[in-house]
């Protein structure tokens, strides 16, 4: 999705600039640009295609002379990828440039009024209307021009402002589109994502929905949409720089699968005091979790998969009936939510535009949200009542890895807690189950390093078109397993229940067919073996995932993929672990672009 970042200092901006989008590549994109600004005014430069083609462009930024500018990676949405609907856009008298991310849903009918005034489109972006808008209510004064331009749109938008009239100030606005501005010493930035700040300063300021904020290398300040002064906390940044980088990985997403046993364990490690769990800084009392007459999980994607594995471990030791709804789904819904329900909002990124959506609706029917996000600061950890951060550390690869396990980790650690304060699991079995989370991590790692064989089975099974079925768990598992191997392999994936197969499915199922089994919920193991077999009888080649020394499956399977032992309850957090190493071998084999696979985005801002 879009990128934004801006940088006023005494340095050459534009190289600050194309290493600051270089960052932000990992949220997907299909064009680039940057407006720098000298003594000769604003000068753009933009191309689609890579941040590559824009360095050559530009000499590596040598070529764009200039220490305050703004820059932007665009995912389209409002017209094609083109030169021409890149972004920075600039006005008719060439006295602005922006950069915006997000979507102007009235662009239309301003785009007309505009048109009715003589403005000249150059573009067939939303994104346009803006920098017109600007240049109509310009009189002199920048930051009324803001104000006026941001009380005419409706939608999302985060927006980087040059003015040729203030040679040394940096303009930013947000309204439901992330925007942090970085404190430097003598240069100051901003950016859409913190990744893009990191390199640069740890200290920074959330712009808050409506605020205004103007930049100096020696200054900021940040006013709200009345043009009132506000005095904003300033935050500390704890990820490293090496943290968002590769560190000798080929790829993010397989450096992200290697973090996963360090992200889990410090995603649980500071939540479990000597056999209890703590709920960082707040508590749900047994009188309020008794009020609760249902839980309702709502999230986009693989977080949306997390929250149906999630389910199950909920149900199972807390007997409280959970619905799990996709969130593009649940906000145009007529949600079942009231004041008795509790809202678990997954996100990795926590600005998935559609996630939000689903939890302002849930707020509007008087439910208590509980945000399970990784990016801490972000929209919906703020908007949610209580937040369980994730703690996976900065996720770069858009197929998301550690994001996931470390959002089951929460889930599970939700459920154990939920589950003892309302005396529905009793002591013997809390104790046997904590005993087991917390050795999470180590069970993750000995996942990974059994599964040295995987890159020959991901040459044996990927093909065209490939089925992951399972039970229960199993099921959730295989959902995610399944968009893993489309997300960034590109092969077609379908995930059955599977005792939904024999309904329709398995007419699919021909000679030589890959079918991936998962089989790691001992209750169910024989269920899902008779499924192996009538596949099989079918001419299915199948790959089965199991408990080490489950003999049945071996004598069953063509080839098997062991986990070692855990917790029924909590087995989906190592299964899905060999499933993301297939899914990166297949895409590896067939020479993806693994952390960057094409038409998506890492963080889905836009509806
Ligand atoms: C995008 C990403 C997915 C992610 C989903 C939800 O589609 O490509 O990997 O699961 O968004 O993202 P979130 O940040 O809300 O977890």
């Amino acid at each position: 999705m879009c990128g934004i970042v801006g940088f006023v200092g005494k340095q050459s901006a534009a190289p600050i600039l194309l290493k600051g989008l270089k960052q932000l590549e990992y949220r997907g994109y299909d064009s680039a640009g940057i407006a720098v600004m000298d003594a000769d005014g604003i000068r753009v430069e933009k191309v689609s295609g890579r941040i590559a083609r824009l360095c050559e462009k530009t000499e590596n930024g040598a070529a764009v002379p200039g220490s305050i500018g703004i820059g932007h990676t665009r995912w389209a949405t409002h017209g094609a990828p083109t030169d021409v609907n890149a972004h920075p856009h600039l006005s008719n008298d060439g006295r602005f440039a922006i950069v915006h991310n997000g979507i102007i849903e009235n662009y239309l009918a301003l785009r007309e009024e505009l048109i009715s005034d003589g403005y000249v489109f150059q573009s067939e972006t939303d994104t346009e209307t803006i920098v017109h808008l600007l240049e109509k209510y310009y009189d002199g004064d920048i930051k009324a021009a803001v104000m006026k331009t941001a009380a005419r749109l409706e939608g999302s938008y985060a927006l980087g402002i040059l003015c040729a009239d203030a040679p040394d100030t940096l303009y930013a606005v947000r309204e439901a589109s992330p925007l942090i501005l970085g404190i430097g010493v003598g240069e100051n930035y901003f950016a859409s994502d913190v990744t893009a700040l990191v390199a640069h300063t740890k200290n920074v300021i959330y712009l808050e929905d409506g605020e205004i904020a103007a930049l100096t290398p020696g200054s900021i300040e940040v006013y709200d949409c009345t043009g009132q002064r506000l005095q904003k906390p300033i935050s500390r940044v704890t990820w490293s720089v090496e943290a968002a980088e590769k560190g000798g990985y080929e790829h993010f997403m397989l450096k992200e699968i290697m973090e996963q046993p360090a992200a889990v364990k410090a995603a649980l490690a500071p939540r479990l005091h000597e056999g209890e769990i703590r709920l960082d800084d707040f508590e749900l009392s047994e009188e309020t979790l008794r009020s609760v007459s249902k839980i309702v999980i709502t999230a986009c994607g693989s977080a949306y998969y997390a929250g149906c594995s999630g389910r199950y471990a909920i149900e199972k030791l807390c007997h409280i009936p959970v619905q799990v709804e996709l969130a593009s789904e649940l906000r145009y819904g007529e949600p079942m939510v009231d004041e008795h329900t509790l809202v678990l909002v997954i996100s990795q990124s926590g600005e998935t535009a559609d996630t939000i959506a689903a939890l302002k609706e849930c707020r509007a029917h008087g439910a208590t949200i509980i945000g399970i996000v990784n990016v801490v600061g972000s929209t919906i950890a703020k908007l949610a009542d209580h937040t369980l951060y994730t703690w996976a550390g900065p996720e770069i690869a858009v197929a998301t890895t550690k994001g996931f396990t470390t959002q089951l980790a929460i889930l599970y650690l939700f459920a154990l807690y939920v589950g003892k304060k309302l005396g529905r699991v009793e002591q013997a079995q809390y104790a046997a189950l904590l005993r087991s989370l917390k050795l999470l991590p180590k069970r993750l790692q000995e996942t990974i390093d059994m599964n040295y064989q995987i890159p020959a089975l991901a040459g044996r099974y990927a093909s065209q078109s490939l089925f992951f079925i399972g039970r229960n768990t199993d099921y959730a598992v295989a959902l995610e397993g399944a968009l893993k191997m489309k997300e960034i392999s590109y092969l077609h994936a379908e995930s059955y229940a599977a005792g939904e197969l024999k309904h329709g499915t398995i007419a699919l199922i021909d000679e030589g067919q890959p079918v991936i089994a998962v089989c790691c919920n001992e209750a169910l193991c024989d269920k899902t073996l008779s499924n192996i077999v009538e596949v099989k009888a079918r001419g299915a080649k199948v790959l089965a995932l199991a408990f080490r020394g489950n003999k049945k499956i071996v004598s069953q399977a063509d080839d098997v993929i062991f986990i070692p032992q855990i917790e029924t309850v909590f087995s989906a957090a190592l299964a899905v672990v060999p499933l993301q190493l297939l899914a990166y071998y297949a895409a590896r084999e067939k020479g993806c672009d693994i952390d960057k696979p094409k038409n998506l985005a890492k963080s889905v801002t836009v509806e």
